[in-house]
């Protein structure tokens, strides 16, 4: 492929937070909500990485090409045909980390599309489609990374073909009722540790029960939120990973108890509850994790990643 022609203005990008599986749909679902961090890219005539990270994890994140948003973007130029000889980068992160809210997912999501957008026609030649497959190959599963390119409720699935994991994702209008309240602990959770715990094999009654929930909570997402509590239970993961996060199990099953759909935010440890109930009691529901987690009500986002 042809060297690109790069463009020289900066693009402005914003990524929503995202959570996945939604009880049952362990790697599938993903869900995004209004919380977004914001990145910046210009390229520089000069040679070099220029970056700076401000809020969220700013602390922790490396300011190197072992970046994750920078590791993106040079990945997606490599797809594009070549990296430019410089580039300047800001990150303005409000997605916490570690928190199953999908900040590795926006970063990867957020590093791609402004590689894809300074790149002169590069929406041409990168498809949202071919995106999400080299985020896919950065994640391990794609599950945060189409809610945060497409938005809303997702169901995303992996075909192999010539050996080869391929990414698909479809995009589920969700019900206007559905209101979301996460309960967000202080302390972090790795995903790679979280995926560590998984079984090799699970009963078979348990993949029965757990398929027909998944099935059921694309109806309950999108018109029938009645059945959330129901669609919303999991037999494969959860239960498995509850040492590593206790509080939030505990969390969860006190809410399931009160009849609220409560799962784990992807890998955890954020507990996240679907309701449909009016401010009051959203109000009310959002001290139910006590002192130990933030209760914060989220915004479902109807739109993925946009350019701003
Ligand atoms: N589906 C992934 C997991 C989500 O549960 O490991 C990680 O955010």
């Amino acid at each position: 492929m042809a060297k690109p022609t790069f463009k020289a203005n900066p693009i402005q990008v914003q990524v929503p937070a995202t959570s996945a599986n939604l009880g049952p749909g362990f790697d599938s679902f993903g869900l995004a909500f209004g919380m977004y961090d914001r990145y910046v890219a210009q390229i520089l005539d000069e040679g070099g990485l220029d970056i700076d990270v401000t809020g969220e994890g700013a602390d922790e994140v490396p300011r190197t090409d072992k970046n994750l948003l920078v590791k993106a973007m040079y990945k997606g130029f490599d797809f594009l045909g070549g990296k430019p000889k410089g580039v300047a980068v800001r990150a303005l992160n409000v997605i916490p980390h570690g928190r199953g809210l999908g900040s590795s997912a926006s970063a990867i999501i957020g590093g791609l599309v402004l590689a894809r957008s300074l790149v002169l026609t590069g929406t041409d030649k990168m498809s949202d489609e071919a995106l999400l497959n080299l985020a896919n190959e950065m994640e391990g599963h794609p599950d945060n990374v189409a809610a945060a390119l497409y938005g809303g409720a997702t169901v995303a699935w992996q075909d192999v073909v010539k050996g080869k994991a391929v990414a698909h994702a479809v995009h589920l209008p969700v019900d206007p009722r559905i209101k979301v309240m996460a309960f967000i602990p202080s302390t972090p959770l790795a995903t790679k540790k979280a995926r560590t715990m998984l079984p090799e094999t699970i009963p078979f009654a348990d993949a029965l029960r757990n398929s027909s929930n998944a099935a059921l909570l694309t109806q309950a997402l999108t018109i029938r939120p009645d059945l959330l509590f129901t669609a919303t239970e999991d037999f494969l993961h959860q239960s498995y990973r509850q040492e590593a996060m206790p509080a939030s199990f505990a969390l969860m099953t006190k809410l399931r108890a009160a009849g609220i759909a409560a799962f784990i935010s992807g890998a955890g440890p954020t507990v996240l509850a679907l309701h449909t109930e009016g401010d009051e009691e959203s109000i009310q529901l959002s001290r139910a994790g006590g002192a130990k987690f933030e209760g914060k009500s989220l915004e479902i986002a109807s739109r993925g990643a946009t350019l701003l």
